[in-house]
């Protein structure tokens, strides 16, 4: 499940008590990221309250780390509270592990948590130069519509299967798992 990733990455939810690691992660990307992860400026402190928001219900981020730091990230956001018809995804990968398949293996996740939410439209604010973002769309055409004529795509992800909740637990128990051996290596390393 973590197939093509970057030597020593991994993909898993981030945890409410992560929030902190994604201000971070977003604080590190550089200018032109930061401004395509936005649709356009924004200032440390914007950043700092909107990856605390991350933490509230119903937000989903899945995280791609290196080494146990957080360097690429999914963010999943229902629209309104209850059972959200409609939300907004949004992608940063860290310069250096761009264009390296990682933003593909989020967005698969991404759909595959929205699918399972009952999400019928998913949004991506985009810029319609994002031509790296154009192209990993492009390979989920089969889940999703899109228009780069304006800035906005959206996605119609199918419904979920007992099979598609499966994917999703069984991607999440992965997770644990290896978070748990990494911070094993981590106490090993350090003694
Ligand atoms: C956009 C972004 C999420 C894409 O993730 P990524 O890990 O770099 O992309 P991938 O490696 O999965 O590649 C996706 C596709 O884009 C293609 N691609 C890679 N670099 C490209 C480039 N410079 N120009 C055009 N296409 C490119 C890849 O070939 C791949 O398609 P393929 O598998 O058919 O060959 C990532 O680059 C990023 O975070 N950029 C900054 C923030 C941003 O733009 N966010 C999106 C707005 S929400």
């Amino acid at each position: 499940m973590q197939d093509h990733l970057p030597d020593g990455g991994a993909v898993r939810k981030i945890w409410v008590g992560e929030t902190d690691a994604y201000r971070d992660h977003l604080l590190r990307l550089d200018p032109e990221s930061r401004a395509r992860r936005f649709s356009g400026g924004v200032s440390d402190e914007f950043i700092a309250r909107h990856a605390a928001s991350a933490g509230e219900v119903g937000v989903v981020v899945h995280g791609f780390f290196v080494d146990g730091v957080l360097r690429g990230a999914a963010e999943l956001r229902p629209y309104g509270t209850g059972f959200a018809r409609e939300g907004e995804a949004a992608f940063s990968i860290e310069q250096p592990w761009q264009s390296q398949g990682v933003g593909s293996l989020l967005l698969e996740r991404t759909l595959l948590s929205a699918r399972n939410r009952g999400i019928k439209h998913l949004h991506m604010h985009c810029l319609a130069d994002n031509k790296r973002m154009q192209q990993l769309a492009r390979k989920f055409e089969a889940d999703l519509h899109f228009d780069f004529g304006s800035v906005v795509g959206e996605v119609d992800p199918p419904r979920s299967t007992v099979l598609s909740l499966m994917r999703e637990a069984m991607a999440d128990a992965h997770g644990v798992t290896s978070s748990i051996l990494e911070a094993q290596s981590r106490l090993l390393g350090a003694a």
